[in-house]
């Protein structure tokens, strides 16, 4: 039996067992992942790409929402039949007027194709897609990446997160943020063997997977300098971790659009969840645990964690949550001022 879901602007047609069950569903549909696809069609909506490959594309949600958008000429590509099937029922379904349904390996088929807009949405890691991706821009492009592999990039799996990045994560407190800046890191490492340089937009953890959304640009000098400049080690406890993306993650033009366009349509959530990505940029990397700096103070009370975070900026740094953990602080202060003003 098929239902019709509704998600942004598009009804979406799939088989009932989607709603029922993740992983083994004859086409996989994720509702947990509506937050991240509201903030990339807000953000397509903006970009404007002309041809887009909806890569690894199952029902065809991506494609739809970002045609509704903003009308252009979407690729849907899938190994998966039954997936087409419903992905051209829904791109039909969504009155989209100019798409092509590709039964392909999305490696074999970006090798092959040019396009200025690439969703990569793979089960778990997009790292054996990104090569085939940076093969179809032509000089300019944007790509849309998400991630399912917190184990790998969060340090649960720190053999795996060598073996498939090329890089050292460390479990802790904030293992998401290293998390999130080696798949960047990556992205921009995959992108200068084909002499493309990588601009985060929109980049974020929620829920239990990763997403970015980078510009990327053909350009030996700007790829030299983006890896020379932007990806490299950190230490952390005498640790050292990466190689990761060191710069900011969002950039704070765009996502300052993206909330007042996300306001101006009632996404109140996520506006929201854009201005707390704003107050990150600029931040150091990494952030302390509100919990932790309350007991290191001496007989430290519970403060309000937004009167704390005032009580910093009072002092003259810099203080805002994070989008990582709600627990999280961010700060320029040093560590021991942070516990004496708990006091
Ligand atoms: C996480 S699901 C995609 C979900 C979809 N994009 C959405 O937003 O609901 C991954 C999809 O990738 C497809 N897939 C896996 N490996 C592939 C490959 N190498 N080439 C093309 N499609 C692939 C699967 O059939 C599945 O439909």
């Amino acid at each position: 039996m098929d239902v019709e879901v509704e998600e942004g602007e598009v009804k979406i047609l799939m088989p009932s067992d989607c709603l029922t069950s993740k992983y083994d569903s004859s086409v996989f549909y994720n509702k947990d992942k509506t937050f991240k696809r509201d903030l990339f069609t807000l953000a397509f909506s903006v970009l404007k790409p002309e041809k887009t490959a909806d890569c690894m594309c199952g029902t065809g949600v991506i494609g739809c929402r970002f045609y509704k958008a903003h009308k252009s000429k979407i690729y849907f590509i899938d190994l998966n039949p039954t997936a087409l099937n419903y992905a051209e029922k829904n791109a039909e379904l969504n009155g989209l007027s100019d798409f092509s349904i590709e039964k392909a390996d999305v490696n074999v088929f970006l090798s092959s194709h040019k396009f200025d807009c690439v969703v990569l949405d793979p089960f778990g890691s997009p790292t054996h897609f990104l090569d085939s991706a940076f093969r179809s821009f032509r000089k300019k492009g944007f790509l849309f990446v998400s991630s399912t592999d917190a184990a790998n990039l969060c340090g649960a799996k720190p053999k795996a997160c060598l073996r498939h990045y090329d890089s050292t994560p460390l479990d802790n407190f904030f293992c998401h943020e290293i998390g999130l800046r080696i798949l960047l890191g990556y992205i921009a490492r995959r992108g200068a063997d084909y002499d493309f340089s990588i601009k985060p937009l929109l980049a974020f953890k929620h829920a239990h997977y990763f997403a970015a959304l980078v510009e990327v640009e053909r350009s030996a000098l700007k790829a030299d300098d983006c890896i020379k400049r932007k990806v490299g080690f950190s230490e952390v406890d005498g640790k050292k971790i990466g190689k990761m993306w060191l710069g900011d993650f969002n950039d704070l033009e765009f996502v300052k659009l993206l909330s007042s366009k996300a306001s101006a349509i009632g996404l109140k959530k996520q506006a929201d969840f854009l201005e707390l990505l704003e107050n990150e940029i600029g931040m150091p990397m990494f952030y302390y645990n509100i919990h932790k700096i309350a007991s290191k103070s001496k007989g430290g009370k519970a403060r309000r964690f937004d009167n704390f975070i005032s009580r910093v900026q009072e002092k003259g740094f810099k203080a805002t949550r994070t989008h990582f953990n709600s627990l999280g602080l961010k700060t320029n202060a040093p560590e021991d001022l942070l516990a004496q003003l708990m006091e």
